[in-house]
């Protein structure tokens, strides 16, 4: 998981200052998916004149992004290069990369290279499970390696066919493509196609944006999509990015790059090639598909949404901003009724497969992360309402089980990026195995929203921070949501549905209450900050609560947190429990109250040093036997308890590692999207 960022000016000058920083702010916005190295190449020079272009400037540097620039600059200053030097053309690539193969430094950084004349330079996102036996391929052809990357056989492969065959660029890629294994998404820059990008993608994402500059385009008048496909020679910005956001401050107008894609941009336009893997077998000949036309879609999106605003980092701009991200994931699919009509809910994406998944046998969760918890947050609603069962799968695990899934299963993927792999793969797998695969996911045009046979997305608006904070309480409503919509066919719960509709209209002011807490929470992050070691308590609705605390205290502030089924208290945790282990015991009014009443009564019999987390008015009636800290929460339905509970966990999290000196939005060894395995 890497973030790509390329940059072409197609008949608009622009200095190499300019193109320089178009490509280190399309890295900044993709610095989430990656941050511990970085590069990027520009052109050495004009190169109009020349049948093959001079080797192009390569930087790459350990460090993130704000250290390639500051060496980028230091290395231009060193050398005669004017960054005043005007191009009408150029053809630039970066990379921000998190290490899977070779640790962090400048050798594995990318772009990686073909040779030392940097003939083929190419950025990548993704994993080629080949590589090994690629590698020895061209060691046997005289190549040899520098870095430890898998990355790097793809440029050496590419001018492996080039100087075999001597093929237009998009051939070449083409060819290249036939023999990598893995998921990948490559942007190629070459001395022998100056002036030009060649992309393309196989479960991996990749967006290519489009900024018309001509006049004609900018008034809408007659801007064509088929007609940009082709080259018209208008001038024009053509980027390729891992991600949609790192576009929206140059144009909304997008292709999302399918699966098998050749994109080449060239002459102020891009022609689209479908790899055919069915044809064309390896060591055979060529294949040529012809072009594909494909339609630019309209980014909904404003820049606002990936800035940090008045916030000094996205994980806190992200927290607090969630009224209004629940209220957009309801927006338009909740009914109040009327006087003869009952409340209800309307997911479009669904309401064509909704007597199948009510005839289904199971429902099976299947996320990893935070989005596993949301769904574990929403099992019980599920349950309770559709009267189906519902299981819960880590997608790695359903997949190094091989669990059995049957054609009469309902399967759920629960996904924010829609592009974490493991998920991926397990859609592959219900998809063969034949069961309906529904999607929930935050991001538009997404791997799992396109495969799954239906869904409903979450609307969360552009998650940026690596911890996931607005997404998890959308997926929760979403997947309540969801519940009374499979559930509104029975008319002894009706009620029960009406009163869950009327928690749901009044969640996003009961969370902004919530949000009240911080400084108490600042205070108790405070008193923490010197822990090693935190446990959270949960039962029913709120066990993913415990879990969904727990991950957000550990992968930001880097304590060390678990969250514990309070039903299982007695059957080991209990031996941790002294006086200085910090625990959060999670005792909200539900069904379950009592029961953590108890449990809270055997931790004070233990000197537990607790943190209570309870409803507004309860916090006498749960600090009976000893000393505690209480955190009192407005109450809401107990099904959507969980969004109201997880809030100030989050905040914690955050202040902890803010106290903590960590880096919030950009936590140690972790990366936004996990796009491989
Ligand atoms: C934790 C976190 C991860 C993700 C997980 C799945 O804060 O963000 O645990 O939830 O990597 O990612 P998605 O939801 O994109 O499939």
């Amino acid at each position: 998981m890497c973030g790509i960022f390329a940059y072409l000016n197609y008949g608009v000058s622009r200095e190499r200052r300019y193109i320089l920083e178009v490509l280190f702010n399309g890295l900044r916005r993709l610095e989430y998916r990656g941050y511990d190295s970085a590069g990027i190449s520009i052109d050495s020079s004009n190169h109009s004149d020349y049948e093959i272009a001079p080797p192009p400037l390569v930087f790459r540097q350990e460090g993130n992004i704000e250290t390639l620039v500051k060496s980028v600059y230091q290395n231009i200053a060193a050398t005669d290069i004017n960054l005043e030097e005007s191009f009408s053309i150029h053809a630039g690539i970066a990379h921000t990369r998190w290490a899977t193969h070779g640790e962090p430094s400048p050798e594995n950084s990318h772009p990686q290279t073909s040779d030392s004349g940097n003939e083929f330079l190419v950025v990548h996102n993704g994993i080629i499970t080949n590589y090994e036996v690629l590698k020895e391929t061209l060691l046997r052809h005289g190549f040899t390696f520098e870095s430890e990357t898998d990355t790097e056989v793809i440029p050496k492969l590419a001018k492996f066919v080039f100087d075999n065959a001597n093929e237009e660029g998009n051939q070449v890629v083409l060819e290249v493509m036939r023999h990598l294994e893995g998921a990948y998404a490559l942007v190629f820059k070459s001395r022998h196609y100056p002036n030009e990008l060649i992309a393309c993608k196989r479960g991996s994402p990749l967006v290519l944006g489009v900024k018309e500059l001509s006049k004609e385009a900018s008034n809408g008048s007659s801007f064509n999509d088929a007609k940009f496909l082709s080259s018209n020679g208008q001038p024009k910005e053509l980027f390729l990015s891992s991600d949609a956001s790192a576009l929206v401050e140059h144009t909304k107008k997008v292709l999302m790059i399918e699966d098998g894609e050749v994109v080449h941009v060239r002459d102020g336009g891009a022609s689209i090639f479908k790899f055919d893997h069915t044809k064309g077998k390896r060591g055979g000949t060529l294949t040529r598909p012809a072009s594909v036309e494909r339609a630019l879609s309209v980014l909904e999106m404003e820049v606002e949404q990936i800035n940090k605003g008045n916030y000094e980092h996205y994980m806190q701009k992200e927290i607090h901003e969630q009224p209004e991200s629940l209220t957009t994931t309801m927006r338009g699919r909740l009914l109040r009724g009327g006087s003869s009509k009952a409340k209800s809910v309307l997911l479009g994406g669904i309401k064509d497969h909704l007597k199948t998944i009510r005839r289904s046998r199971r429902i099976v969760f299947i996320g990893c992360g935070t989005s596993y918890n949301a769904a574990l947050a929403a099992r019980p609603i599920l349950e309770e309402l559709t009267g189906i069962p519902v299981t819960m799968e880590i997608a790695s695990d359903l997949l190094d089980r091989q669990g059995p899934i049957y054609r009469e299963d309902t399967t759920v993927f629960v996904s924010q990026s829609g592009e974490t792999a493991d998920t991926l793969q397990a859609l592959e797998y219900a998809l063969e195995n034949g069961a309906l695969c529904v999607g929930i996911t935050n991001t538009v045009g997404s791997a799992i929203a396109r495969n799954t046979h239906c869904g409903v997305h979450i609307n969360a608006g552009c998650e940026i921070g690596v911890a996931s904070t607005k997404a998890y309480t959308s997926q929760i409503v979403v997947m309540a949501m969801l519940a009374l919509a499979i559930g509104s066919d029975t008319i002894s719960s009706q009620a029960r549905r009406e009163a869950i509709i009327d928690g749901l209209f009044d969640l996003p002011s009961k969370v902004r209450e919530v949000l009240k807490l911080d400084q108490e929470l600042k205070d108790l992050a405070n008193l923490l900050i010197a822990e090693q070691s935190l446990l959270v308590f949960g039962r029913g609705y709120n066990y993913a609560t415990a879990l969904e605390g727990a991950l957000k205290v550990k992968e930001v502030s880097l304590m060390h947190s678990e969250g514990i089924l309070a039903g299982e208290m007695k059957h080991g945790p209990l031996a941790l429990v002294d006086e200085t282990l910090p625990i959060v015991v999670v005792a909200t009014r539900d069904a379950c109250f009592s029961k953590q009443q108890s449990v809270i009564q055997q931790l004070h019999a233990r000197k537990g040093r607790l943190i209570v987390m309870c409803t507004k008015g309860d916090a006498a009636s749960v600090c009976v036997g000893g000393a505690c800290r209480v955190i009192e929460v407005p109450r809401v339905e107990d099904c959507l308890q969980p969004v109201i509970n997880i809030v100030p966990l989050q905040l914690l999290a955050y202040h902890l590692t803010v106290l903590r000196g960590y880096n919030v939005d950009q936590p140690r060894n972790l990366a936004k999207s996990v796009t491989t395995q």
